[in-house]
């Protein structure tokens, strides 16, 4: 009888450690079946994007044409956005660098691909071609730069040149 219940106890106690023991594995499952497959990572699109250049979190935009006149309307002074044309691609860029009293505030609301490429912060070079008088070194520089602003600008429109753009008299 002692035995008996010696025995029952025993396997009383070792029924308890099973049951732990299937607990403990069943809860180990559900939390690797939660954070291995239920796991809510990024969209795909977020995890495929290239990491080595930096993509401003924007929406995409409706792109439009700008003229000369409607691109000056743009210089952060009327209104609070700041638009740059380079490459006759008009870009929103950042007011810290073209804004009133900004460093490059003289480019704002411009095509400058002209003073990009002769490395010039002028507005006799700005709305003007890129391409007439221009060496092969230069239009290198303007091409750094096009890239520069490419992986940091979000792209609004583009730049519609008018009769004053082309360059007809001998240039600076
Ligand atoms: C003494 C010479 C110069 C110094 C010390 C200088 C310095 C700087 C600095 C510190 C920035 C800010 C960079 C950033 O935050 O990403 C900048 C931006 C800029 N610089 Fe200069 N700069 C000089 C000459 C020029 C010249 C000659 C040009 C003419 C092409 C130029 C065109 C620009 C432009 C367009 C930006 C803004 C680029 C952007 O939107 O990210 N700089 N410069």
């Amino acid at each position: 009888m002692g035995k008996a219940s010696a025995a029952q106890e025993l396997s009383a106690t070792t029924r308890i450690s099973y049951a732990v023991a299937v607990g403990v594995l069943v809860f180990a499952v559900a939390r690797f079946v939660q954070r291995r497959v239920l796991r809510q990572g990024p969209p795909a699109h977020v995890l495929s994007a290239p990491t080595s250049v930096y993509i401003r979190p924007v929406a995409p935009r409706e792109q439009r044409a700008f003229t000369k006149e409607e691109l000056a309307s743009f210089n952060g002074v009327e209104k609070p956005s700041i638009y740059v044309s380079v490459k006759n691609v008009v870009f929103d860029v950042a007011p810290q660098l073209y804004g009133n009293g900004a460093p490059y505030h003289i480019y704002a609301g411009k095509e400058i691909s002209r003073a990009l490429a002769k490395s010039r912060v002028d507005d006799v070079l700005c709305n003007k071609d890129f391409v007439k008088d221009v060496t092969s070194k230069e239009m290198d520089t303007l091409d750094l730069w096009f890239k520069k602003f490419e992986g940091k600008y979000a792209v609004v429109g583009w730049y519609v040149p008018d009769d004053t753009y082309y360059i007809t008299a001998p240039t600076e």
